[in-house]
């Protein structure tokens, strides 16, 4: 059961969305909402939809449960999927793209160069691969490397026609025409098709990086090479690599934030609307593992929590907000970190439909990659069996910029795909945080932030009925409830196999404040 407070030490208002992002309920039910952005968007108190909903924390008033989704509840994610797949499976339309929306309502044209379905080609890979191709850390020796031959195939790409599928900018508008509404599902010409805030998110990016990186290869004529990874979740790598700094560079982008460049330390929990707490780079280290572990696998303890939540063909994408832990933090926050704030949208690594126009979305997106194959590799061992999610399908233009369709099922064991990631240390995967911590972070408020840390020696805790009795309660100081938990004592496996959440509902706050 979790907490009511965030049981470590980091801020209390970054944390009240995991728990509904988290939780194992489908959240398809939510109504009131009419707006046409693609991602769970909510509104903020003045009923505008906010400018990206990266990292946004959820409006709980907005949200109401149809009461069967608390069936849910107690039953985990090993019993409740479809044995039998969808008669027909999620894809994409790709042959009728429209124009994407970003999040200020402007539509934005994204899509590629039209094909019709006929051109496309399945494309299943061998079951072995003839080549490996070692993914390395930017900051590495062996990524040095990487990085270098990285530069020049960026620099190849963005000199190709702008018409050529595998061009820079083409490529990045990959990403925007699939994030931000570009497809329609094939076979419902209603209903959007999208990739983030879901189960598709780890395959979806792992196919768009494989044939980036192969068009890569293609334009090096080397069939070795493999994408350097932005490795964060280790503090030799939690800041922006070097190579990307450099003015006039292929991999440089100005829009980034200033604050950010070398050498800010990363805040793996970065939340853009919170007057930051600035930290020394120890302090900032520290968190950051804390947070990998917490992430990794205190929150990732079965597929749904970690790899996000079923969306299947049919299904009304705009209602769903099931990001698994991960793409929560340190994915959404990465991105909000670097990108900048100068701009409307934080762009470009901050919103969806111009993050893959920097060169450090495909390192940041290998880093994400790598994290899923350690879960699965070191950490859990299984991914879903369900066949809505294996057989879910995407289209991308390959190497020699032909459209190829590829299924998730098939994007599962990286031998197949002809890649690997460099062993290096795991240094967050004992950095379990103490229990329950003493202080808590208000950051709401300047004047609590700069008299932290707080003890919390000594608040009165109220109990459950004063509590609900004396609100709204101004949030000046802790509030602490305590509520009964039906069930104390479960086995292991009981734990393993079942999620038991905590719904808190009907939270209402004033998001000015
Ligand atoms: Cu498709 Cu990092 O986002």
């Amino acid at each position: 059961m979790y907490p009511p407070i965030a049981p470590t030490n980091y801020s209390f208002t970054h944390f009240p969305h995991f728990f509904l992002h988290q939780s194992p309920l489908s959240t398809n039910k939510i109504l009131n909402h009419q707006s046409v952005n693609l991602v769970c968007k909510t509104k903020d108190s003045n009923g505008n939809i906010p400018k990206t909903n990266r990292n946004k924390k959820l409006e709980i008033s907005e949200l109401k449960f149809d009461r069967r989704d608390f069936l849910l509840i107690g039953f985990g994610s090993s019993g409740i999927y479809s044995t039998v797949a969808n008669l027909k499976s999620l894809s994409p339309d790709f042959s009728n793209c429209v124009d994407a929306i970003k999040p200020d309502g402007k539509p934005v044209n994204c899509c590629p160069k039209s094909s019709s379905a006929a051109e496309i080609s399945d494309f299943v890979p061998n079951s072995v691969a003839a080549t490996t191709r070692v993914r390395a850390a930017a900051q590495s020796v062996s990524g040095a490397a990487n990085m270098a031959k990285y530069k020049k195939a960026i620099d190849l790409m963005k000199n190709l026609p702008a018409d050529d599928p595998r061009n820079f900018t083409q490529q990045a508008n990959v990403h925007c025409a699939y994030c931000d509404g570009g497809y329609n599902q094939e076979g419902y010409s209603d209903l959007k098709f999208g990739i983030h805030e879901s189960w598709l998110f780890f395959p979806f990016h792992r196919w768009y990086l494989y044939f980036f990186e192969k068009i890569c290869g293609k334009l090096l004529e080397d069939e070795t090479f493999a994408l350097p990874f932005w490795n964060w979740d280790s503090p030799s790598g939690m800041v922006i690599p070097a190579m990307f700094n450099e003015i006039g560079s292929p991999l440089y982008d100005r829009r980034r934030n200033q604050d950010h460049l070398p050498p800010a330390v990363a805040d793996l929990n970065w939340d853009e609307d919170v007057l930051p707490v600035r930290v020394n780079p120890e302090t900032q280290i520290k968190y950051n593992l804390s947070i990998m572990y917490k992430q990794m696998i205190t929150n990732g303890t079965t597929p749904r929590l970690f790899m996000g939540q079923p969306v299947r063909a049919g299904d009304d994408i705009t209602m769903k907000c099931g990001a698994g832990s991960i793409e929560i933090a340190p994915h959404n926050t990465m991105h909000t970190w670097t990108g900048d704030p100068r701009e409307p949208n934080t762009e470009n690594m901050g919103v969806f439909y111009s993050a893959a126009r920097d060169p450090i979305f495909y390192p940041h997106h290998a880093n994400i990659d790598r994290l899923w194959t350690i879960w699965v590799n070191k950490l859990h061992g299984k991914v879903f069996t369900d066949p809505d999610w294996l057989e879910t399908s995407f289209v991308f233009y390959n190497e020699d910029a032909n459209p190829v369709r590829v299924k998730v099922k098939d994007c599962l064991d990286l031998s197949r795909l002809g890649y690997a990631y460099e062993e290096t240390p795991i240094p967050w995967i004992d950095a379990k945080p103490r229990p329950r911590g003493k202080y808590v972070r208000i950051p709401n408020s300047l004047e609590a932030t700069q008299a932290l840390p707080k003890t919390l020696d000594n608040v009165r805790i109220p109990n459950s009925l004063e509590a609900t009795q004396a609100l709204p309660k101004i949030l000046d100081n802790v509030l602490k409830i305590t509520v009964k938990r039906p069930k104390k004592f479960r086995s292991a496996k009981e734990k393993q196999e079942a999620e038991e959440v905590l719904l808190i509902e009907g939270i209402e706050y004033d998001s000015n404040h």
